[in-house]
């Protein structure tokens, strides 16, 4: 028999059908919820809420497993690039060797960004935040790559399928944002800009572009890349956080690609998620100016009546251990030996966690490290600034959000608009 959940309201007894997902998640539908008992549901930060049923990320934060299409991470990061990882995200499979070429080749046919473009970047202040100058110039590609991807149409006027549009989207952004993401890191050192080096990997390309400096000849890292493929990996998707569901908020009007994932980068950028990573940084530098005083810190992050909180500590889902913490911290560990590198802040973080994870406070709130606890310690090795770290969490994050976006799009999912609960001032008239 299928199930139901039964709501009693008013004397009366409404059932409401229970949906299943392939691995046992259940929700109750209450799609008919308005029109049948004339309620709402409340809900502030979604925490109850499931917004769209979804085939690409399976994520069980009781038990720690975060998986793509079915692939753990962990495996992902072990045996793949990233860039088969974005083709699994978006496509729904992992690439044949002839599909990734393919794949490669498209992406690198497109590495160029319009003059003009590169004038607006410009235009920008040096001091400006990378995250705010990624988000307009994001939104900015749209003038200069007018693709509308709708699914109004089947066919435009040259016989472009949208299917084609997606496509040409898809490469378009893969290629461009990691120019212009290495453009703000080049900014903030005062480096000249520069552009793809054809001949690399994708991941390797990054690399290049943020790291090669004039007139040296350009020598690639192995660590350097293997620690950027691991991170962009574990940051690609993470099914419905903040930023994601902005993304698939702002394409449910209809509205472009490029204009929903430059709201996500807006989302992406706040304390609260993916700018964490640098809050982490900065408050390890915080403590580690302040005498080391692990336990001063920890104190701070107990009191209610102090805003202070252990940035890079809790998550919304992860209720045991986030997976993704646990690859960075030992490729955190790898990073700094195979460079050399001796970073106090390392021994700071390792000491908050350790005394954290024996705190009563945390272990009952269920708080444990999360992504970004460690990721900018493997950031700053490899002389990343500060205030790129959102970037690079952005980096990772496009071929999610464009999955998700593309997965919205093709459900014929309706606008997303929530409710509210209207609490202000009654009818008044002016007198
Ligand atoms: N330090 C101290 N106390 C904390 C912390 C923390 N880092 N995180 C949560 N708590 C406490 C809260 O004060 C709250 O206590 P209460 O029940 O007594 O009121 C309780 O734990 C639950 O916290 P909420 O904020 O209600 O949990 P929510 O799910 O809304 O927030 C969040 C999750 C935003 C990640 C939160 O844990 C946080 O602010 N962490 C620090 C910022 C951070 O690291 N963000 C990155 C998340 S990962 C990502 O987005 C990529």
């Amino acid at each position: 028999m299928d199930k139901s959940a039964k709501i009693e309201y008013n004397g009366k007894s409404y059932d409401f059908p229970i949906i299943t997902g392939s691995e046992n998640e259940e929700a109750i539908d209450i799609n008919k919820l308005r029109a049948e008992t004339g309620l709402i549901t409340y809900d502030p930060g979604y925490k109850n809420t499931g917004h769209c049923i979804s085939n690409i990320t399976y994520l069980d934060g009781e038990n720690g497993i975060l998986r793509y299409r079915g692939y753990s991470v962990d495996e992902l990061c072990e045996k793949k690039s990233f860039l088969d990882v974005v083709y699994l995200l978006i496509f729904g499979d992992l690439p044949s060797s002839d599909q990734l070429t393919k794949f490669q080749n498209d992406i690198r046919e497109e590495a160029l960004v319009d003059e003009d473009l590169k004038k607006i970047f410009k235009s920008f202040p040096r001091s400006a935040h990378p995250m705010g100058v990624l988000s307009s110039l994001t939104s900015a590609l749209i003038a200069f790559n007018p693709l509308n991807e709708t699914k109004i149409s089947i066919h435009d006027k040259k016989g472009i399928t949208e299917d084609d549009k997606m496509y040409m989207s898809t490469v378009r952004l893969l290629s461009k944002f990691p120019i212009i993401s290495s453009w703000t890191l080049r900014k903030i050192k005062g480096l000249p800009l520069n552009y793809s080096n054809n001949k690399l990997s994708y991941t390797e390309n990054i690399a290049y572009m943020m790291f090669a400096l004039p007139n040296r000849e350009y020598i690639q890292n192995d660590v350097i890349t293997n620690a950027l493929n691991t991170l962009l990996i574990l940051h690609a998707d993470h099914e419905q956080n903040c930023s994601t569901s902005t993304v698939r908020i702002v394409g449910s009007s209809y509205a472009g690609l490029y204009a929903s994932i430059s709201a996500g980068i807006g989302a992406l950028w706040g304390r609260l998620h993916g700018g964490a990573n640098q809050a982490v940084i900065e408050m390890l530098e915080l403590i580690k100016n302040d005498g080391s005083d692990i336990d001063k810190y920890i104190s701070k992050a107990k009191d209610k009546s102090d805003p202070f909180r252990l940035m890079g500590f809790g998550h919304r889902v992860y209720k045991n251990f986030d997976p993704r913490a646990k690859i960075i911290k030992k490729a955190a560990d790898q990073v700094l030996n195979d460079l050399g590198i001796n970073d106090p802040v390392l021994d700071i973080a390792k000491s908050i966690e350790e005394k954290a994870l024996n705190d009563e406070y945390f272990i009952e709130k269920k708080l444990y490290p999360n992504v970004d606890f460690y990721s900018g310690i493997i950031y700053r090795a490899l002389g990343i600034p500060t205030e790129m770290f959102t970037v690079m969490f952005a980096l990772g994050r496009i071929p999610g959000w464009i999955a998700q976006w593309k997965e919205m799009r093709d459900s014929n999912n309706p606008i997303g608009r929530p409710r509210q609960i209207y609490n202000g001032p009654t009818h008044r008239t002016i007198s």
